[in-house]
């Protein structure tokens, strides 16, 4: 079994630095993928209301025999809820869906500075309420740029515990990485192996030969050493099985360099400057 190693978060709280993501799992599949990570020895779960999936990710955890404390549950606020009134019955959802008095943590899941007169910050601060009610253990974004986070950090109480963002090899986030590394907010670095596409790159598959791991393993081992949290999504037993066996080797550092230089600044998501998307 791997250990994960946990991660201290800017307010004491400490989560797993390494979870199961179930972004595009269909909801008649997710009880099931959840059901098999958990038997892998994942512990820490990243959902979305708008994915569709937190009610079949509750029903895993309830089946699961696991003690609701030992697992780290996130959640994010959707699209078209950043209303304070809308962010608040949002929440209530979120949590009678995953069947739980609490979640880890709770985001907001895109800035949309085009949308609501271009305000997250009362948004932020509905968030805030959510924290100080101690339903949601810690508060953080998602798809935040310094720019979003400076705004945050002039007009409301408490700094963003996470900032979880679009980071793989082909997309390194400098700028955002250390901006947030200077404000203590924790990276989560998301579609860490960009869904597959940095698989077949050579540079990795020749360090994956060397290691005896796959290109998979090779990546998502290059997230934690430079310490950001990560949570592969896949459907495929082998390969949850396989994504957490990375607990049992290192990389050197010339490796992370080689890894960290095949940056080329490419998105598979939206920008989030420009992303608007509400559900309809
Ligand atoms: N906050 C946001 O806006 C945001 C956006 C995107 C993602 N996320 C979060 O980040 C999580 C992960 O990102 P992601 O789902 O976009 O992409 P990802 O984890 O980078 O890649 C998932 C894809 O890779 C495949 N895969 C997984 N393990 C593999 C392996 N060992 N070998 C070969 N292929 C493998 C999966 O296929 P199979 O499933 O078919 O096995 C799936 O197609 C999401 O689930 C979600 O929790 C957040």
């Amino acid at each position: 079994m791997s250990a994960v190693p946990d991660i201290m978060l800017n307010n004491g709280q400490s989560i797993p630095q390494f979870g199961f993501g179930v972004f595009q799992v269909k909801p008649d599949e997710t009880a099931q993928a959840v059901t098999t990570a958990l038997q892998a020895g994942y512990r820490h779960i990243d959902t979305a209301e708008m994915y569709g999936n937190e009610r079949q990710v509750g029903e895993a955890l309830a089946k699961s025999g696991v003690d609701r404390s030992e697992i780290f549950v996130t959640s994010k606020l959707n699209n078209d809820s950043h209303r304070p009134d809308d962010a608040r019955r949002a929440f209530d959802r979120t949590l009678e869906a995953l069947g739980s008095e609490y979640v880890d943590l709770f985001l907001i899941h895109w800035p949309l500075p085009t949308r609501y007169d271009g305000d997250y910050v009362s948004t932020w601060k509905t968030m805030e309420e959510f924290y100080h009610d101690g339903r949601a253990r810690s508060i953080g974004v998602s798809n935040f740029q310094p720019h979003h986070l400076r705004r945050l950090h002039g007009e409301t109480e408490i700094t963003p515990a996470v900032n979880q963002i679009e980071v793989h090899p082909y997309l390194t986030q400098d700028e955002v990485r250390q901006f947030c590394a200077d404000y203590q907010i924790a990276i989560e670095a998301y579609s860490p192996i960009a869904q597959g596409l940095v698989l077949t790159d050579p540079t990795i598959d020749e360090i994956a030969r060397r290691a005896g791991k796959t290109p998979a393993q090779v990546v998502l081992r290059w997230h934690v050493e430079r310490g950001d949290i990560v949570f592969p999504k896949s459907v495929t037993p082998a390969r949850i099985s396989e994504n957490i066996e990375i607990f049992d080797f290192e990389l050197s550092g010339e490796d992370v360099e080689a890894i960290s230089a095949l940056n080329r600044n490419e998105r598979t998501g939206p920008d989030p400057d420009k992303f608007d998307w509400i559900p309809g």
